[in-house]
């Protein structure tokens, strides 16, 4: 169809030429176009229709703030243990333990945060039994029934976040520890005077107080954080929000520790009636308790128990999973409005600190470690949720994607010595320039790509101001088989030149591996400005970042 519309507007568009050959040469030329098509000779997508965007600069909307990139680290598997903990002795290069190549990696896409411990992991995490010597040994009961060393605690995250230049998100344990528990371990963290806990601290090797940003209280206490209701809940949030304190001197007036709530994990009713119940405490809260941001779970999956395959899928899965995962837009924007009821003025962030593809565990891996592939189509899928969560940059404040290494939707994979980066994490390092970055509205007809029973927009695109004050632009094709031709018109800046880098490769299952590490990696792209307008082509499947020269 579209073959055939393009030689309309080229020979036959002439009007003096247009009655003479019209009929006959449209029609000539449709059957060489099907006959080709047929063939094999060239592919269906040869020519797309153009999608065009209008970027105005002088419209900001709200900072997308860099902790929407945030990171997801449990002991969950090989997430922590061979994933970044490999300990001193190790012949993998390492850091008082830590592994040297997966810090490179991780400085490069400027983690701004890193949720630890869990999880469900978290809601039976003792923290003492992971300071000093000897570490006393546990299980793992939620992940597999593994043996937990407690070797990779405390000391050893901190050192961690210090050695990559991230800030910490403790999740302290709500479901079998006490309020006594938690504040001891912030008073541990934290506090610069001298007491016992500090003293203790100091003779495990750092004496002066530690930071830690942000604090979660409880993790989906809903279900394996020990299934509470909405009000059962709400009393144990007031009372870890009032005794659980933060004591870093440079942490009081300024940068203070934002406490999260437990929030929705989907979009059924009793999540509804979850928010609602916090948010509506939160509206009435005094003085002697407070919240500053409400989480919110939600996976990419399909179907409970996971059972989609990470990789060896066609176009059919592809399609499914990215329509499965534009479902965060609905429920963002269904969760906000609840939220706005009570906090009009935005004080409360939604954190949605667990999200991403969660697929079947590979074939002949330990079920309760989560281990999948990464593809093509988790680098789509990470795209689309960023655009999300910064269209909403207003009220999503913080994200954290599930998980950093070897478990779920991953940055990293790990084999002994082996390392291999993801799909996904090239999204997250093509990204970096949106970090702290104030949104700019891009408007546009994306179209639909139709692909059996699912429809899914052709193009999705989010702009943005970096604080030097260069224009960036992130588009997506979702579009397995035709590339896409974007012209974007931009105003409020004189724009000079455009460059950047994309994403895309053969296959929509595509991935990386550790014999072949480099079949999704981003390569430069070209495109071409010219009386306020830029124009690229986007490769299908792909995701493409460029930065425009003013
Ligand atoms: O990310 C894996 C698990 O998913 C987390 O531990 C839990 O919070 C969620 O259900």
């Amino acid at each position: 169809m579209f073959l055939g519309l393009r030689c309309e507007s080229g020979v036959a568009g002439n009007p003096r030429n247009r009655r003479r050959f019209a009929r006959p040469f449209i029609l000539q030329m449709l059957i060489l176009a099907l006959a080709l098509v047929t063939t094999g000779a060239i592919p269906p997508f040869a020519v797309a229709q153009k999608v065009q965007l209008s970027v105005d600069v002088s419209k900001t909307g709200a900072k997308i703030e860099r902790n929407i990139f945030g990171q997801f680290a449990e002991h969950l598997g090989h997430g922590v243990y061979e994933g970044v903990w490999v300990g001193p002795d190790s012949s993998i290069r390492n850091t008082r333990g830590i592994r040297n190549d997966v810090v490179a990696a991780l400085k490069a896409i400027s983690v701004p945060n890193i949720r630890w411990p869990g999880g469900c992991f978290a809601d039976e995490y003792h923290w003492r039994n992971a300071i000093g010597a000897p570490r006393v040994v546990t299980l793992n009961p939620n992940w597999g029934g593994v043996i937990e060393p407690n070797t990779f605690g405390t000391h050893e995250f901190m050192d961690f976040l210090d050695q990559i230049g991230a800030e910490a998100y403790i999740s302290v344990n709500v479901g079998s520890g006490t309020p006594r528990e938690a504040a001891e371990w912030l008073e541990y963290l934290t506090t610069g005077q001298p007491t016992t806990l500090a003293k203790e601290r100091a003779s495990n090797g750092h004496s002066d107080p530690y930071r830690v940003a942000f604090m979660g209280i409880g993790n989906e206490s809903w279900d394996c954080g020990g299934n509470m209701t909405p009000d059962y809940y709400l009393s144990q949030l007031k009372i870890y929000s009032r005794f659980v304190r933060n004591f870093n001197p440079a942490q009081q007036s300024k940068q203070q520790m934002l406490k999260i709530a437990v929030g929705p994990g989907g979009g059924e009713p009793r999540w509804t009636e979850w928010t609602e119940a916090i948010m509506k405490a939160y509206q009435h809260h005094t003085w002697s308790w407070d919240i500053n941001g409400l989480s919110m779970h939600n996976y990419t999956v399909g179907q409970w128990p996971p059972s989609f395959a990470s990789v060896g899928f066609g176009e059919t899965e592809y399609s499914q999973f990215l329509k499965y995962t534009l479902a965060m837009e609905d429920l963002i924007t269904k969760h906000s409005a609840i939220m706005d009821k009570y906090d009009p003025e935005r004080k409360v962030a939604l954190v949605v600190d667990e999200w991403g593809a969660w697929y079947a565990p590979l074939p002949g891996s330990n079920p309760g470690f989560l281990v999948q592939q990464n593809s093509l189509r988790d680098a789509i899928l990470a795209a689309l949720n960023l655009n999300t969560f910064a269209r909403h940059a207003d009220r999503v404040r913080m994200a954290n994607i599930a998980q950093m290494i070897n478990v779920l939707q991953a940055m990293i994979m790990t084999d002994k010595e082996k390392m291999v980066l993801t799909p996904t994490y090239y999204v997250f390092k093509m990204y970096v320039p949106f970090q702290d970055a104030t949104f700019v509205p891009v408007t546009f007809d994306a179209g639909t790509y139709t692909h059996a029973d699912i429809s899914l927009p052709r193009v999705d695109a989010i702009a943005a101001k970096d604080t030097a004050g260069k224009l960036w632009l992130a588009v997506t094709n979702l579009v397995p088989n035709q590339p896409i031709e974007v012209e974007a018109s931009l105003t409020g800046i004189t724009a000079k030149s455009a460059a950047g880098v994309t994403l895309t490769a053969p296959k929509v299952d595509s991935v990386n591996t550790f014999d072949a590490p480099k079949t999704v990696v981003p390569k430069p792209i070209s495109a071409k400005v010219q009386g306020g307008k830029l124009a690229l082509t986007l490769e299908p499947k792909s995701v493409t970042v460029i930065s425009v020269e003013q």
